[in-house]
């Protein structure tokens, strides 16, 4: 192998060239495994919609307003601007090289094969992982539900068995150790008793699973496999009813705010904001999403940027409107919940809207599943194309003109673990990995198009940032050191070595951040970089510092996962082994 061959890139040419004419990828009809063109700007603003709306506004939204009170607003604007950057540059990609395979086409054109197959590989934690999270969370609003018209699923059926598992051990130790019952959440208390009275599998093993999440993920997989086109009236209806309700909401919910709730606006300083940095960042994955539908857009160069930017914008405006009306018809403290919209109605005595919500969380939810799991199957079919999976993966249904086998794939990668598994780790994984696909995204448009001179039909604007970044770093620096000097000392006491190890490991990722801001600082001045790009590349970066060490090291497992697989298989199997010098940049 050749190191070269890591950073080897495609070419405009040939990554336009898709499908890819010498492919017959089902055997015996030629020209039948191209996707149809149905999207217009109107469905792909719609399905930005449909996929950013979801599990986080109905749900992760209630711990993060707990943790932080009603300054979270501030952090749904924050993430607001760090996911406008992104999408500025995914806009500018998607005008560029409007094939489907989002982020992982454009890693492929800017820095080369193996990020590109990094990239694919992370994207599996938004859009896969990601949706393991929304099914679960379907299934608690579900389930919920189905109590609330006098239907009682059994518990030992709607609960992950991870989180049966684990609850039943905790309140087990708790007994051993003589402690009181007391010192058990009640979720704790609530698995012990779905373990014991679960029927026994063989020896230890019971039956516990969450099967409304499982069975949420068949439903939708079938949809998909279906056909885009089917897929699209669904997400436009269900679009519709969403944004209803969520207006429903806010219009009604007005009434009922207390402006006192709203003192003090950062009970827990900004240390309790930052908490909610995976919720809410969470709220906004999806607007990217639209970009693996490029070969099933009418005109996607016009159309995808334009769509990605209206989701965003009419998204952002919602959940900060949303954030202030809940934190101010009710206080922070008591908002800790899983469906904190619907619990603020109950708590005000609005059952009928209440309810409502309930229901409309649980169409909000499908939804996002629906895109989440249209995008998983077109990124491998992308990758797959190229080489880097294996040929089965883009392989495309005769009849349906969809990602069939890829499209089977995601949904048991997600039907299975959402049986199995607890939300709050995979919600972390999601966060992390999709804003490490979103840096990725900036950085690339600084590598393809560093100076803003590119004559794509659709372009990040340029605004020269030579001084302009460290000048806005320095500001920065300076705001928290005025604002929040004790973080400040803790850093650097942290870093003189008072706490160990143990400490000095959780400020690692800082640490690198900040060499980090230094050197593309000095980058900047030196080449000129285009502003917004740089901007987008390191606030994305910045969340991502706030989300654990822990986090990071799940994350680093996973892609070394990953890279094991690209040495073994698409390093060899590429296509750009075979490709001509001129598809190969
Ligand atoms: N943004 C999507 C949601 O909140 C993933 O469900």
């Amino acid at each position: 192998m050749r190191p070269s061959a890591l950073f080897r890139r495609k070419s405009l040419s040939a990554l336009l060239q898709n499908p890819p004419a010498d492919e017959d990828l089902h055997g015996s009809h030629p020209g039948e495994h191209g996707l149809e063109r149905h999207l217009t700007v109107r469905d792909l603003t719609a399905l930005g919609i449909a996929a950013v709306i979801g599990a986080g506004i109905f749900s992760t939204i209630g711990n993060a307003s707990h943790d932080g009170g009603p300054a979270v607003s501030l952090l749904f604007v924050f993430t607001a601007v760090a996911c406008a950057f992104s999408a500025l540059c995914y806009a500018q990609f998607a005008a560029t090289i409007p094939v489907s395979g989002s982020a992982y086409t454009y890693a492929y054109a800017s820095f080369g094969e193996l990020a590109a197959w990094i990239i694919g590989w992370a994207l599996i934690m938004e859009y896969a992982v990601g949706n393991i999270v929304v099914a679960i969370s379907w299934s608690d609003y579900f389930t919920g539900l189905m109590d609330g018209i006098g239907v009682h699923i059994p518990t030992y059926l709607t609960m992950g068995t991870q989180s049966a598992y684990a609850g039943y051990h905790a309140v087990l130790d708790l007994m051993m150790g003589g402690k009181p019952l007391t010192s058990a959440t009640p979720a704790q208390l609530e698995a012990y008793k779905v373990w014991n009275t679960a029927p026994v599998l063989f020896g230890d093993a019971r039956l516990v699973c969450d099967l409304p999440a499982f069975c949420i993920t068949v439903l939708v997989t079938a949809l998909v496999y279906i056909g885009i086109k089917e897929s699209k009236t669904a997400s436009n209806l269900l679009v519709l009813l969403k944004l209803t309700v969520v207006a429903v909401v806010i219009g009604v919910g007005v009434f009922y705010v207390k402006t006192a709730n709203w003192t003090p606006f950062a009970p827990n300083g900004i240390g309790g904001v930052l908490k909610g940095v995976s919720a809410v960042f969470f709220a906004y994955i999806g607007f990217d999403a639209i970009s693996t539908t490029a070969e099933e857009c009418k005109n996607p160069q016009r159309d995808l940027p334009r769509a990605m930017i209206y989701a965003l914008v009419i998204c952002t405006v919602l959940y900060v409107i949303i954030t202030l009306v809940l934190t101010g018809m009710v206080s922070y403290t008591e908002l800790g919940v899983g469906d904190p919209l619907s619990f603020v109605f109950k708590k005000v005595g609005v059952d009928w809207l209440a309810g409502v919500v309930a229901v409309s969380a649980v169409f909000a939810m499908t939804s996002v599943l629906l895109v989440f799991q249209i995008g998983q199957p077109r990124i491998w079919l992308t990758m797959s194309r190229d080489g880097l999976l294996p040929k089965v993966f883009a392989r495309v249904h005769p009849r349906f003109h969809t990602p069939s086998f890829s499209t089977i794939v995601t949904g048991l990668f997600v039907g299975i673990p959402a049986l199995l598994l607890n939300m709050d780790l995979v919600i972390d994984l999601t966060s992390i990995g999709t804003l490490f696909a979103f840096a990725l995204v900036c950085g690339g448009i600084l590598i393809i198009d560093p100076r803003g001179t590119s004559n794509a039909r659709f372009k990040v604007p340029y605004v020269n940032g030579q001084f302009l970044v460290a000048l806005i770093l320095i500001v920065i620096g300076g705001l928290v050191f005025s604002y929040n000097r004790n973080a400040v000392n803790e850093f650097w006491r942290t870093m003189a070595g008072e706490g160990g190890y143990d400490q000095f490991r959780h400020e690692i990722p800082m640490t690198v951040f900040l060499l980090f801001c230094v050197g593309l600082s000095v980058i900047s001045y030196l080449r000129r970089l285009s502003l917004l790009p740089v901007l987008g590349l390191l606030t994305n970066l910045y969340l991502m510092t706030q989300l654990g060490i822990s986090n990071w090291m799940l994350f680093g497992g996973w892609l070394i996962i990953g890279l094991a697989l690209y040495f073994s298989y698409g390093i060899k199997n590429s296509k750009l082994n075979q490709e001509p010098a001129s598809a190969v940049v």
